[in-house]
């Protein structure tokens, strides 16, 4: 089922290769499944984003979690996406709308990436892969920072709570967590 989702986007952005395939160096920490608009929207009012803030989506495949952010709540956007084409077909969405100025893309590992000036991440990889990105969500989120995660927790972290959408015929998680004092 996920592989089928993953050929026919592969076709769908103009190439017969799986996505999940595709990739410099840095390993993939998810395949390419993107989040149903209705997970999104819930994902980013339980993070309860303010205008002005910003949202880091780590692994923001087409950009539809920034662009929702800017349009929706007002927010500042940033998307790490380490596909080329996704990275650029994101950035497309952006310039079609006009976001400059508020959405970017960086295409490269989100491993690698400073998340200090973050106020929301959102992320849609696997549990393993949170594990892997803990510790720099650890290092570089200021307390009061909300990271939400649709379908998979991020073990050792105690969420402030746990929400269910329907979407797309089936249940889809999201996990609120908070970044308290350090
Ligand atoms: C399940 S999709 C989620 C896309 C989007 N965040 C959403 O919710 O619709 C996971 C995305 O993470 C990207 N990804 C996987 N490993 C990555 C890495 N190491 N650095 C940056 N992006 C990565 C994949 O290419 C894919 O686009």
């Amino acid at each position: 089922m996920l592989q089928v989702a993953i050929s026919v986007l592969s076709l769908v952005l103009g190439s017969g290769v799986p996505l999940a395939a595709q990739s410099n160096h840095a390993k993939s920490l998810a395949p390419f499944v993107p989040s149903p608009i209705t997970v999104v929207e819930r994902m980013l009012e339980a993070a309860q984003v303010k205008q002005g803030e910003t949202v880091y989506d780590l692994g923001c495949g087409d950009g539809r979690v920034l662009i929702t952010a800017v349009e929706k709540f007002h927010a500042k956007a940033v998307g790490v996406e380490l596909n080329q084409r996704l990275a650029d077909a994101a950035r497309g969405a952006i310039k079609q709308r006009g976001y400059e100025n508020r959405a970017s893309i960086i295409q490269g590992n989100l491993l690698e990436v400073d998340l200090s000036s973050a106020d929301v991440v959102t992320l849609y990889l696997l549990t393993e892969s949170n594990s892997q990105l803990r510790p720099n969500l650890e290092k570089y989120l200021r307390p009061g920072a909300r990271v939400v995660s649709h379908d998979f927790e991020i073990r050792g972290w105690k969420p402030v709570r746990v929400e269910e959408v329907q979407a797309h015929r089936r249940m889809h998680k999201i996990y609120v967590y908070e970044v308290g004092k350090k």
